[in-house]
């Protein structure tokens, strides 16, 4: 008798997720995060959870496959994807940076290559600069690129600074703070209203 399904990204996400549903009463007894299984029900069996690639949380929910998913806001920014955003669970706290080997001027008119997960993000940054970008597209150890001489920066996320560390790289402006929301499929939102509100304040009164 589930009543809705719940995307939820794998990784970082998860462990803080979970636990703020276990806080908030929502608990998924067979969970493990190591489990190569994909679905997991809460305990009363109201909450059918997708165990998904974080990348591909906003998919799930805009195809309506998942009513409400538990994602990062980089991967919404760079998705742009077209659900709501409702809570901020202020969890998956980290921030868009742009960082390199060098002090590099961030000048107008400039044109630079930009490793990166997120190139709509770092297009959309450095236009904003008046800078034309030649994005790198990757899809993780993004800080290796300016090492080998493959780009001249790097936009990515940081959250304790020690990848870019123990790289060797330097911060140059950060772009945007990050954090995990809630995001909620459009057509799923008016005919699951309470439900779906139901679940958000719970998760509401647990955040801090
Ligand atoms: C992320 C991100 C950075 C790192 C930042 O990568 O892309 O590389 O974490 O975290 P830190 O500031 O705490 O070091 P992730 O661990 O997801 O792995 P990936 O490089 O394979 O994408």
């Amino acid at each position: 008798m589930e009543q809705i399904t719940l995307a939820i990204g794998k990784g970082r996400t998860a462990k803080d997720a979970i636990k703020l549903l276990e806080k908030a009463n929502i608990t998924f007894p067979d969970f493990n995060r190591d489990s190569r299984k994909l679905i997991f029900y809460s305990a009363d069996k109201t909450i059918k959870m997708l165990y998904v690639k974080s990348v591909d949380v906003t998919t799930y929910v805009e195809q309506g496959a998942a009513h409400i998913g538990i994602v990062g806001r980089d991967n919404i920014l760079e998705q742009e994807a077209d659900l709501y955003e409702f809570l901020d669970l202020k969890i998956g706290q980290c921030r868009f940076s742009v960082a390199s080997l060098h002090d590099i001027a961030l000048q107008k008119g400039k044109t630079i290559k930009v490793a990166t997960k997120y190139p709509n993000i770092a297009k959309q940054f450095f236009a904003k600069k008046g800078m034309t970008i030649e994005a790198i597209k990757l899809n993780g150890s993004v800080e290796l690129a300016p090492l080998i001489g493959m780009s001249d920066c790097i936009v990515d996320i940081v959250e304790t600074g020690s990848t870019i560390r123990e790289n060797g790289l330097t911060i140059i402006e950060d772009i945007e703070h990050i954090s995990t929301r809630v995001v909620v499929n459009k057509a799923s939102f008016a005919t699951k209203t309470d439900e779906i509100q139901r679940f958000i304040e719970k998760l509401k009164a647990v955040v801090e």
